[in-house]
């Protein structure tokens, strides 16, 4: 056991106790006391090798959990006021294959759930995904996708063909953007997409940046994303309802709006503007589709259409070659392309879901997606609506019927989240129904007031009814 050791320390130890046993035999019993002392230092030394070893395996511990805490930070709740500690941590399981286990929210203060309905995670939609069961399967073998290129003849080199097929023909089902003489862009996301928009519009010859403007309430990563890196391109200016400033500037129209679900149009107008169209929710589960969407530069995400945020798949319809050329030219600098590999299963779903369009009203099995998430949204909005009467502490906003070119009848709009006002001289309403253990993102996120707060209307069913059952309770 000894010899087996590789400690360099022990071999050298045991090095020198050999080294003894070269001594002439008259120094016998020295030899014995060697011996002995020897093998004292090296119990000593495997006694001080196991405290040492034993240290260093609890800091290593203390460290990955220390990192864990950190890393999960942008998870946890960004909307604690001071008082509760927060207990509550998205726990990702990357080893657990069931769907609800992945993103359960570990959520006990005092016994009661804590909800978190801050973010728009679409989990919502995973209940039909679960019905398509195989047909929305993609299976890559080892081999592919290993180039970094899909299509050296396309301006945006790295957008796998299928995916770009099935944008076109998504459009088409659904009817809500021209996509004739248009550059397809694929980024991670819309988010990454939007970064590379304002890279691809600011001149980079100004002296000063270019400014960026959204009407309030706006979506409340415009301004954090704007500015994180201090870039000298382009800057965060607020809103664009009190923008005055002389010179180029760039308006960001989401449309229908994050939060408040309004249909939205550019209200700067002056001859130096550029826009950017955000249509992450034009899509006919959320609002009435009235014509295909027609504009210079149009976002568009998987991750609110068809649920599908954690394949991080957005796409940019642009108008203009150089620009899109530009857009291209960020995301190469940035992650030299885009995964091919979640293009391909967004193909795929994208796919399932016009085929489910264009099958719609006939007898053969499946329902439309479309349909399916227009009915589930639009049962949830009946239901809030009712819990916030029932409250009587509670106001939402009013949304006007419109025809829908796409379910070819009058349909409601129906955010993907609810911009909700505390009435009755409640102030900071986010604070208010913290302490109902409902965690929200207050107005003061979306350039707006703190009486208002944007819930998030796509979480799973047994949150979503939790939250009515908690809100029609509340009575101030
Ligand atoms: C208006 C708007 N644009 C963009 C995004 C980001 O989308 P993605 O997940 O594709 O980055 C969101 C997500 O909430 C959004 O609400």
């Amino acid at each position: 056991m000894h010899r087996g050791s590789g400690n360099p320390r022990i071999q050298y130890i045991l090095a020198n106790c050999q080294g003894f046993g070269v001594l002439s035999k008259s120094q016998n019993r020295h030899r014995a006391l060697f011996h002995n002392f020897c093998f004292s230092i090296f119990v000593l030394s495997m006694r001080n090798l196991f405290v040492l070893s034993l240290a260093l395996n609890v800091s290593l511990i203390l460290r990955t959990m220390y990192e864990r805490e950190q890393s999960h930070h942008w998870l946890s709740f960004e909307t604690q006021k001071g008082q509760a500690v927060q207990k509550t941590r998205l726990a990702l399981s990357s080893s657990s294959s069931s769907p609800a286990a992945t993103t359960q929210v570990d959520t006990q203060d005092g016994g009661e759930k804590i909800l978190n309905l801050a973010r728009g995670d679409p989990t919502m939609f995973e209940k039909y995904w679960q019905q398509m069961g195989d047909k929305a399967t993609v299976v890559i073998p080892g081999w592919q996708h290993i180039s970094y290129f899909s299509d050296v003849t396309n301006i945006c080199w790295f957008l796998e063909p299928k995916f770009a097929k099935e944008v076109v023909r998504v459009h088409k089902a659904v009817g809500n953007a021209v996509t004739e003489d248009r550059h397809i862009v694929v980024g991670t996301g819309s988010s990454q997409l939007y970064l590379a928009a304002l890279f691809a519009l600011s001149a980079h010859d100004l002296p000063e940046p270019v400014s960026v403007v959204s009407e309030a309430p706006f979506y409340s990563s415009y301004p954090s994303m704007t500015d994180c890196l201090k870039s000298g391109l382009y800057k965060w200016m607020g809103d664009a309802r009190s923008f005055n400033k002389d010179g180029a500037y760039i308006e960001l129209v989401t449309s229908p709006n994050n939060p408040d679900g309004h249909i939205r149009r550019s209200v700067v107008n002056k001859s130096e503007g550029i826009l950017v169209h955000d249509l992450a929710y034009y899509w006919p589960q959320y609002t009435p589709i009235s014509s295909p969407a027609d504009h210079d530069l149009m976002l568009f995400t998987v991750s609110k259409s068809t649920g599908h945020a954690g394949m991080r798949i957005g796409w940019a319809l642009v108008k203009d070659r150089e620009i899109a050329r530009r857009m291209t030219e960020f995301i190469e600098l940035n992650t030299i392309g885009v995964s091919k590999d979640s293009q391909l299963r967004a193909a795929k779903i994208l796919e399932v879901i016009s085929d489910s369009s264009e099958r719609a009203g006939s007898s053969e099995e499946g329902e439309s997606f479309f349909e399916f998430s227009y009915h589930l949204m639009s049962e949830r909005w009946k239901l809030l609506r009712e819990a916030v009467e029932h409250s009587g502490s509670f106001s939402l906003p009013e949304f006007h019927p419109g025809f829908c070119t796409f379910l070819n009848r009058v349909s409601e709009p129906q955010p993907a989240f609810a911009w909700m006002k505390c009435e009755r001289d409640i102030e900071d309403c986010e604070s208010f129904l913290q302490g109902h253990k409902i965690f929200t993102r207050g107005g003061e996120h979306f350039g707006f007031g703190t009486e208002y707060v944007r819930i998030s209307m796509l979480d799973r069913d047994d949150n979503f009814h939790l939250l009515v059952k908690r809100l029609s309770a509340i009575h101030i």
